[in-house]
């Protein structure tokens, strides 16, 4: 234990889940926003939820309803530990928006404590307690946020039980644009827009395009990539649910993006673009539909965060 330790600071990154056709499999860091933990050591054997910030009085401070908490939680008892905190959680990104809010939480949580415990876990293995979390907040433990929040880059999540989490490598001239249009999009509704069952024709299609984009990322291949980046089973359903989405997609489309699809399980829609003068252009354009619409919007530009979790203070 880091008995030295009387206080530590977090900071967990976004993330864009699915990148188009890897559902639940692909994710990726942002280098902003992002969540804060800080978590003070108690003698209480307990959690307790001292402040939550920047969430408008939407999130719990239940222990057995708040995110961190949970996460933290199923660390402490595989850990068979007493442990107790206090935790003041600092939401710095926008709730239900497709950005891996939950995860950030969870991810920012169970690595503050593991720091605090001594680092008894790598960072891949917290990936189990974090899902933890998002099964809370979502209904299914997928990993796609957690695990780039964690390790940063880009992974593929090939399996959770067991755990296979991949890193794959990240392309120097890769950057990417999210705008979060002002609605909320709970994961849990977002899910029952998926389909059922897909058709053989529409798997085949998703697999190769999934294949391919661990080949083009392996090879620089912006081309290959592009091809691929294409969506057949959550995009045509979940687009429905989101403002302006053919729209916004058509204007980076236009504008040179490699790739336009739904962040997450949305409302976000991230474009990945060859560039920073492409990053700045297919933003603008992004941008302009929802002005145009009369929707407020956050606009995120960014590089892929290669770090993932950091301590930010202790
Ligand atoms: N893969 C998940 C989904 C990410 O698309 O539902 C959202 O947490």
């Amino acid at each position: 234990m880091a008995k030295n330790l009387s206080k530590i600071t977090v900071f967990a990154p976004a993330t864009v889940a699915n990148l188009a056709c890897g559902f639940d499999v692909f994710g990726l860091a942002l280098e902003m926003p992002g969540d804060e933990v800080t978590l003070v050591p108690n003698n209480k054997e307990i959690l307790q939820i001292k402040k939550i910030s920047g969430d408008d009085g939407k999130l719990s401070s239940a222990i057995n309803e708040n995110i961190a908490a949970i996460s933290i939680q199923a660390m402490l008892n595989e850990l068979n530990s007493k442990q107790g905190f206090d935790i003041y959680l600092k939401k710095k990104m926008p709730l239900s928006s497709g950005l891996g809010s939950s995860a950030a939480s969870s991810v920012a949580g169970v690595f503050a404590a593991n720091e605090w415990m001594g680092k008894p876990y790598s960072r891949k293995e917290l990936v189990k307690f974090a899902v933890e979390g998002e099964r809370v907040a979502c209904g299914t433990a997928h990993a796609d946020n957690v695990a780039p929040s964690l390790l940063g880059g880009i992974v593929l999540c090939r399996s959770v039980f067991p755990l296979d989490i991949i890193e794959l490598p990240v392309p120097k001239q890769l950057f990417l644009v999210v705008v979060h249009p002002h609605v909320e999009l709970k994961t849990r509704d977002s899910r029952e827009a998926m389909p059922k069952m897909i058709d053989i024709k529409t798997g085949t299609a998703q697999w190769a395009n999934t294949a391919a984009t661990v080949s083009a990322l392996y090879e620089n291949d912006f081309e290959l990539l592009s091809r691929s980046l294409i969506d057949h089973v959550a995009e045509p359903g979940r687009s429905k649910l989101i403002p302006c989405f053919d729209d916004v997609k058509k204007a980076a489309m236009e504008n040179g993006a490699l790739a336009c699809s739904i962040s997450g399980s949305g409302p976000s829609i991230f474009a990945l673009v060859k560039g920073k003068k492409s990053m700045d252009q297919v933003a603008k354009a992004m941008k302009l539909i929802y002005k145009k619409a009369n929707l407020g919007v956050d606009v995120y530009c960014s590089s892929i965060n290669k770090k993932g979790v950091q301590v930010i203070k202790k």
